[in-house]
């Protein structure tokens, strides 16, 4: 445990993986994005690839069963998996928060997979309850009918606030600024007001991503999944 009584290191079976390793380096997408390539996680997330699988379908709930423009069907209540990998995956984007923020904590307001199948995309929209979300990219699918397509099953943004939207006035977008599918283990993080989006995606695997919303305390009320974006 460190001073402020977060977890250090994870143990994934007989590994040992530390939940912020030294060279983690923090890269920079815009003035308020940042972004971390995890490499280190890549050859262990296949049990939560498959739990998450699994649970989207057997134990789905209908509302979270999406049409294909609502972003993904979403599994939720990842701890109830029983996957070690995502307790670390979690403490990890706590861990992002924190130092991104500047805050000594950081309290998970929701957290949530989205499996986006062939055709499935998300529509512009935000998060309300957040300061900050951050998206995992724990699979990005079979692309090889479409890997020319930089613009297959990409999050992207279009938001006045960010300068790389507007190349050419500031707070004029004109520019989609998308986040690359590769390399793999791309974990970001963004302002929860900035508008974003999914573009459609087309693959014979699905597209698998985790998101958190995240403050540095709780907040009053409860999420509510009403099924709008
Ligand atoms: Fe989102």
């Amino acid at each position: 445990m460190s001073d402020a009584g977060e977890i250090e290191v994870a143990w994934i079976g007989p590994q040992r993986v530390p939940v912020w390793p030294e060279s983690l380096e923090l890269f920079r997408f815009d003035k308020d994005v940042f972004f971390t390539i995890n490499s280190d996680l890549v050859e262990l997330q296949q049990p939560l690839i498959d739990a998450i699988l699994e649970a989207e379908s057997k134990k789905l709930d209908p509302e979270d069963r999406q049409s294909p423009g609502q972003g993904g069907n979403k599994v939720r209540d990842l701890h109830s998996l029983g996957v070690p990998f995502f307790d670390l995956l979690n403490e990890r984007a706590r861990r992002l928060f924190m130092h991104v923020t500047g805050n000594k904590t950081a309290v998970v307001d929701d957290c949530w997979a989205n499996v986006y199948r062939d055709g499935y995309y998300a529509m512009p929209h935000s998060h309300k309850r957040s300061i900050a979300s951050i998206v995992f990219a724990l699979d990005n699918g079979y692309e090889d009918d479409a890997k020319d397509d930089v613009l297959n099953g990409v999050l992207s943004f279009a938001d006045p606030r960010m300068p790389r939207c507007c190349p050419g006035k500031p707070g004029y977008v004109s520019a989609h600024v998308i986040v690359r599918r590769e390399p793999p283990g791309r974990m970001i993080i963004f302002p929860s007001h900035y508008t974003h989006l999914v573009t459609p995606y087309h693959g014979r695997r699905p597209r698998i991503s985790i998101a958190w919303n995240l403050n540095p305390h709780k907040v009053a009320g409860e999420v509510v999944h009403d099924g709008r974006l």
